[in-house]
């Protein structure tokens, strides 16, 4: 191991400082990131696509443009990153349901929420914090994931808490 790269660190009590990043460093590190939890969901013909997803973000504003990162093992991820466009959920405080629900692989979730039918046929959940539905602006690699890029073409959005995901767990701002 060589000299650590963050030599305060040795005065922080409890810090952990590892130079040698296994998969197992990566994800405990990455899971102390804080994030909210979204919903990202498409139609490809008859399927209704939809998996659960905290990588989101703002990309850009002029054009605006939002991203997420769809993990090239989902079976959604082939439907979702070419389908036309897709919507995505903001998820509310008390939507922890769907976002387990999301977080289950495979199409029969939808026969467990009601939706309507969006732009692009994108399936629409019950409204939580907020949505937001894009067409599809490009989807650039990014490991094992895609970097779904969508070009935000109409919102949604209401004063609910949103529900928040750290440490491996399910939080809420207040
Ligand atoms: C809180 C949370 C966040 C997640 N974020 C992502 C994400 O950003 N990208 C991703 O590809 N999968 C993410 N997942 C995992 C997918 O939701 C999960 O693999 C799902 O089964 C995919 O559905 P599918 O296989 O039907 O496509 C997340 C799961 C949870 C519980």
């Amino acid at each position: 191991m060589g000299p650590n790269p963050n030599p305060t660190a040795n005065f922080v009590e409890d810090a952990y400082v590892s130079q040698s990043v296994s998969q197992q460093e990566f994800r405990e590190t990455l899971a102390l990131w804080p994030s909210g939890v979204t919903v990202v969901t498409a139609r490809v013909g008859d399927l209704p696509l939809g998996m659960t997803v905290s990588s989101f973000s703002s990309l850009s504003l002029d054009p605006p443009l939002i991203l997420a990162c769809i993990a090239k093992s989902a079976k959604s991820h082939d439907g979702i990153v070419r389908a036309d466009g897709f919507a995505v959920h903001v998820l509310a405080r008390d939507q922890e349901d769907i976002s387990r629900l999301f977080a289950r692989p495979g199409p029969e979730k939808f026969d467990e929420v009601p939706t309507d039918a969006g732009l692009f046929g994108a399936p629409l959940l019950p409204l939580g914090v907020a949505r937001l539905v894009c067409s599809h602006e490009a989807g650039v690699d990014g490991g094992d994931h895609t970097i779904l890029i969508g070009r935000v073409l109409e919102v949604a959005r209401t004063d609910l808490s949103p529900l928040l995901y750290w440490d491996r767990d399910y939080r809420s701002a207040t």
